[in-house]
């Protein structure tokens, strides 16, 4: 198995026009190379037991270890700080790839690679990114990302939790809800307020070291899918962070969740890919196996026309996702092309595992096979990172200003 690190000196060539991501095998070689070794890991190691994670809520540390030797858990971080250095169109293969063994261990890469080391690597200062990046490249430490609020989720610019400047530190009050990763984390990039009656100008970003004296976790959430990491509240009670752990200038908080969203969303796409995939090759796989009135399901047009449907949904989003990543690698607008990836690949995901449920008939609604664990993690792709609601707002707002309606 290839170090991804090594993948990336094999000469990165981003892709230079959009007919040549039209299909896989005209990827550049090092996409290629890419995803061939993480769908071996994914296969020889995360898939024998995604079962196992989501049953006995296990956090895959392990798992996520070998991720980091591989180098996919500082996949798009650049070589001068230790990452791998590769390309968003990289990150949404290795998202989708990974995603297709296990979802759960998908989330912890997508969020520690586009909502921590991203968001690090492009507003931090030298400093920040010294003392923040360095412990966090080799999949042994993660980072999380707080922003929603038990009273706001979607309406993110309503952040109510406070920051108060008192001589050399912030002093932060109030509670985050639905980090992922929340009790695993070591630091997170923490949204506050400093002045709420600016609204969404109003919004900083921290950079918060989970031991600080004053921050506490809440209950972990019982969750129907994607058990493999914690998902929690974060309550600040007085807690104080040295005055140097702004992120990037006060009042630009917003600005900066929104762009990290974005690249996000590329990453929940990958993942909702993997969760599509996953569910194509498991209805596929049983049809040829399964027979009724004397004959494999397969030979059936009802069971036919499902697997076509499948395929034009998941094939579509992927190129959507491709594009998006493309659209960021090329330092193009990609806030549009995001949604849409995500949009479509997260309906898809849900899509192709309801269907690969029906296909598999009562064998998909019991947990010996995996379709119902697809099922599950399909649904949190349609609402965390934005709701398919939020992507479509998102969508019609970057149409109405294209055309100035
Ligand atoms: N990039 C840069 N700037 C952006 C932007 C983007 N993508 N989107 C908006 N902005 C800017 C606007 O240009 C505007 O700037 P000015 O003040 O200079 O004019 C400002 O931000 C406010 O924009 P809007 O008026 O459009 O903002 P809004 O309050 O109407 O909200 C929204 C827009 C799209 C609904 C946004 O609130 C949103 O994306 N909500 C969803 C939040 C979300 O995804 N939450 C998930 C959290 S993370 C998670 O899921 C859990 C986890 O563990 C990771």
């Amino acid at each position: 198995m290839y170090c991804i690190r090594y993948i990336s000196r094999l000469g990165l060539t981003s892709c230079t026009g959009l007919r040549s991501i039209a299909s896989l095998s005209a990827l550049p070689e090092t996409h290629q190379i890419l995803q061939k070794t993480c769908r071996n890991f994914a296969d020889s190691q995360l898939f024998p037991i995604a079962a196992k994670i989501d049953r006995e809520h296990y956090y895959p540390a392990k798992e996520l270890a070998k991720l980091g030797n591989l180098g996919l858990m500082s996949i798009v971080l650049s070589e001068k700080y230790g990452g791998s250095g590769l390309d968003y169109l990289a990150y949404a293969i290795a998202m989708e790839e990974i995603s297709r063994g296990s979802a759960s261990v998908g989330v912890t890469m997508s969020i520690h690679n586009s909502l921590y080391l991203g968001v690090l690597e492009k507003y931090g200062t030298e400093e920040q990114k010294q003392t923040f990046i360095p412990g966090y490249i080799d999949g042994k430490q993660i980072g999380c990302f707080a922003l929603s609020e038990p009273g706001n989720g979607s309406d993110a610019g309503a952040a109510s939790t406070t920051a108060t400047l008192k001589g050399d530190y912030w002093v932060l009050n109030g509670t985050k809800c639905w980090i992922s990763g929340g009790y695993e984390a070591g630091t997170g990039i923490v949204f506050a307020t400093t002045d709420k009656k600016l609204k969404h100008n109003g919004i900083s970003a921290f950079i918060v070291p989970m031991n600080s004296p004053g921050l506490s976790r809440g209950k972990k959430e019982e969750k129907l899918g994607i058990r493999g990491t914690s998902t929690c509240q974060l309550i600040f009670e007085d807690c104080e962070i040295p005055r140097e752990n702004l992120l990037g200038k006060e009042g630009y908080g917003f600005k900066i969740a929104m762009q990290s969203l974005d690249a996000g969303r590329i990453g929940v796409a990958g993942q909702a890919l993997g969760i599509a995939q996953a569910s194509l090759e498991c209805a596929v796989n049983y049809a040829g196996k399964r027979k009724a009135f004397g004959q494999p399901i397969s030979k059936f047009q009802a069971i036919q026309m499902k697997l076509a449907d499948m395929s034009v949904k998941l094939e579509s989003a992927r190129l959507l996702t491709w594009r998006a990543a493309w659209l960021k690698d090329n330092s193009m607008p990609f806030t549009k092309e995001a949604a849409q990836a995500k949009l479509a690949a997260s309906e898809t995901a849900t899509y192709c595992a309801h269907q690969c449920m029906q296909i598999l008939g009562g064998m998909g609604y019991v947990s010996d096979m995996p379709a119902e664990r697809y099922y599950r993690e399909a649904r949190i792709t349609e609402i965390y990172e934005g709701t398919s609601e939020i992507q479509r707002l998102v969508i019609a707002g970057q149409i109405l200003k294209e055309y100035g309606a």
